[in-house]
């Protein structure tokens, strides 16, 4: 990852509140907080309504920032591995009330003794300017995954690459495919966000071998 890059995201961790430093820098509280909340509903319907002391769903929540999404999973019986790039994000993730295992590191660094049931990637993948970096990431996060275990990742459903502003760069659906589906998992579904304007949404992957 770039200095620049890691400067950004430790200064916007430093600087935000911990919805609007994860969240989208453009909208007030309220309007974090629905985005948020709206996001977590989606994600469970995505990840289903069991839990089981006796085998929690393994999750990794791959580029964390504060932890909100992985707390929430860990409230929700799961046994949760989260990591980050920034190291402000993460001591803020680590300061909040227990749950989940947090780690700095970056996307195509995360290793781990056991597979994943769901690998989650919330808003991450987009903010990857270099298309190297970006494959390398996705490639190991889909690796984490195990036989009929999910990848679930955020950007828009679009048919080309669409770079916005100094740190966004957006997708096509396509050229996720490409990377993911020869290492075994299949794009079963994307479901947007379905909040006011926002185009992105949640791309689902699953490992059929
Ligand atoms: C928009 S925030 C989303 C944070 C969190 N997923 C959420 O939804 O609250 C993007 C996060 O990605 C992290 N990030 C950016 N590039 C990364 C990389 N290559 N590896 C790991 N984390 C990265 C940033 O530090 C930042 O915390």
């Amino acid at each position: 990852m770039a200095d620049g890059t890691r400067e950004y995201w430790d200064t916007r961790h430093r600087e935000q509140d911990e919805l609007a430093s994860g969240g989208h820098i453009g909208l007030d509280r309220p309007g974090n907080e629905l985005f948020y909340a709206l996001r977590l509903g989606q994600l469970l319907t995505l990840i289903g309504d069991l839990s089981s002391p006796a085998a929690p769903l393994f999750v990794l929540d791959a580029g964390c920032g504060k932890g909100h999404f992985a707390r929430a999973l860990a409230r929700c019986g799961h046994r949760v591995d989260a990591f980050d790039a920034s190291q402000e994000a993460v001591a803020h993730a680590h300061a909040e009330d227990g749950g989940p295992r947090y780690a700095v590191a970056v996307l195509d660094e995360w290793r781990s003794p056991w597979p994943y049931d769901v690998v989650l990637c919330v808003d991450v993948l987009f903010h990857v300017l270099d298309d190297a970096e970006w494959a390398a990431g996705l490639r190991n996060l889909a690796s984490l995954v195990r036989v009929t275990g999910r990848l679930i990742l955020t950007d828009e459903d679009t048919p080309e690459r669409s770079p916005r502003g100094d740190y966004v760069v957006h997708r096509p659906t396509a050229a996720y495919r490409a990377v993911i589906e020869p290492l075994g998992l299949r794009h079963t579904l994307f479901r947007p966000y379905g909040f006011r304007e926002n185009p992105v949404g949640f791309h689902v992957f699953t490992r059929t071998r």
